[in-house]
């Protein structure tokens, strides 16, 4: 196991770029969610990376603002590990350390499009079918994660399409 620290920094504009690249590879922004991060700007607070032993980038995650109505939100992404880096942690432990300063804010939820046996790990279940993105997108893989056990029934009642909300920033 290679050992690694979650910072609460933003990483390096060229260095996550490279990260994005390998981890995704093409197609990246063609994906529905990228249509909530246009002209949006993430919130650099809940900026994590996970960085090795020897200095390097390993993971980074970043947060965009959203909202359903006048519900405030997050758009949770990208998350991406090196893939010399992936098994070992490093994405759960970013996502734990974000969403812990995320818990006592004033978004209520946070939102994502991915695989749910990874991200229910953290809290994430499959969202309303009244909860829709701009684009198309498997309703299997929109989930949603209520930020503090207060906000679990309001996200419960939530219906209506997740929105960029830049002026949240
Ligand atoms: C998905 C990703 C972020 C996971 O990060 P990671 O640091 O490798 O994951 P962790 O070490 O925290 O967790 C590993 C566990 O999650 C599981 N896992 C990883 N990806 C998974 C997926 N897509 N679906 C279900 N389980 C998954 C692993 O099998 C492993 O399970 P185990 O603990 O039972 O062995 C990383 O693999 C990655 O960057 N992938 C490419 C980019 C990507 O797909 N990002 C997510 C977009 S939704």
């Amino acid at each position: 196991m290679t050992q690694f620290n979650i910072l609460a920094q933003s990483a390096a504009p060229q260095a996550l770029a490279d990260l994005l690249n390998m981890a995704f590879g093409p197609g990246r922004l063609a994906r529905t969610a990228e249509r909530l991060r246009e002209g949006n700007h993430r919130i650099t607070a809940y900026d994590r990376v996970a960085i090795s032993g020897d200095g390097r980038l390993k993971g980074a995650i970043s947060f965009w603002p959203v909202r359903v109505h006048q519900t405030a939100g997050l758009l949770l992404g990208p998350l991406a590990v090196h893939p010399d880096m992936q098994g070992q942690g490093v994405g759960q432990a970013l996502m734990q350390d974000a969403l812990a300063a995320i818990d006592v804010t004033r978004f209520a939820f946070t939102v994502l499009v991915g695989d749910l046996p990874y991200y229910q790990k953290a809290g994430f279940g499959v969202a309303s079918a009244a909860i829709s993105l701009p684009g198309p997108v498997d309703p299997q893989r929109l989930l949603l994660r209520p930020s503090a056990a207060q906000d679990a029934t309001l996200c419960a009642e939530l219906a209506g399409m997740v929105r960029r909300a830049p002026e949240l920033c």
